[in-house]
């Protein structure tokens, strides 16, 4: 059985997604392991105790530095015994020492069709934002293995939605997750815990 470290920030949709997909099998033979949550009283927090999942804050402002905060992170990731850790909408950077100790074992999704609109400051709403302003008529999400970079990571999967003349950031970020981000991660999930994801340096191949 495929043992998942979910990582958030926030409301935690994605979160819901994967534990709604493990609980109907659209996942196989996973479990969440561990939510760890960088933030205080974030719902995602609220959604892994209704699921009856152990959730951790691990705060930056708990430790003395951010190295303190890198190891307390790694510590916790280890110990829960996770085979997979799967960022959904965290917003702390993963440390060097965690991409190396998990190489090609930890997720993320990000909300456009990645090499576009990603990067440094691409985060939440400013990927919608930086997508209307260019006027592109089709965004998603795309599903990648973390390296070292912002979003350079060996691509999973990728989902396009469309641009509608009317949308605002908003509407734009809600119909992506509706559309794209809530199928595709459980859909990559599902893919590693088949044993069906092979990366070969930065091309994955699904068997
Ligand atoms: C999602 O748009 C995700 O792509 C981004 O942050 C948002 C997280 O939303 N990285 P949620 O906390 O899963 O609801």
């Amino acid at each position: 059985m495929l043992k998942i470290a979910v990582l958030v920030s926030g409301g935690g949709t994605n979160l819901q997604a994967i534990i709604d997909a493990i609980a109907d099998k659209t996942i196989a033979d996973a479990r969440i392991c561990l939510v760890i949550s960088n933030n205080r009283g974030v719902y995602a927090l609220e959604r892994a105790r209704r699921a009856g999942i152990e959730e951790r804050v691990i705060s930056p402002s708990d430790y003395p530095s951010r190295a303190h905060f890198h190891k307390a992170l790694l510590g916790a990731v280890q110990e829960s015994g996770a085979d997979l850790v799967v960022l959904a909408g965290f917003l702390c950077t993963i440390p060097e020492e965690m991409v190396k100790a998990y190489e090609n074992r930890i997720l993320n999704i990000h909300p456009s069709l990645i090499p576009s609109f990603c990067g440094k400051g691409y985060y939440g709403l400013k990927v919608h934002e930086a997508a209307l302003e260019r006027g592109v008529r089709i965004s998603g999400a795309t599903v990648h293995f973390v390296d070292c970079g912002t979003d350079t990571g060996p691509i999973l999967l990728q989902k396009a939605v469309e641009v509608l003349p009317d949308d605002t950031p908003k509407t734009l970020q809600l119909r992506i997750m509706q559309e794209a981000e809530w199928k595709i991660l459980p859909q990559a999930i599902d893919l590693i815990a088949r044993g069906r994801v092979v990366v070969e340096g930065r091309k994955v191949k699904i068997l």
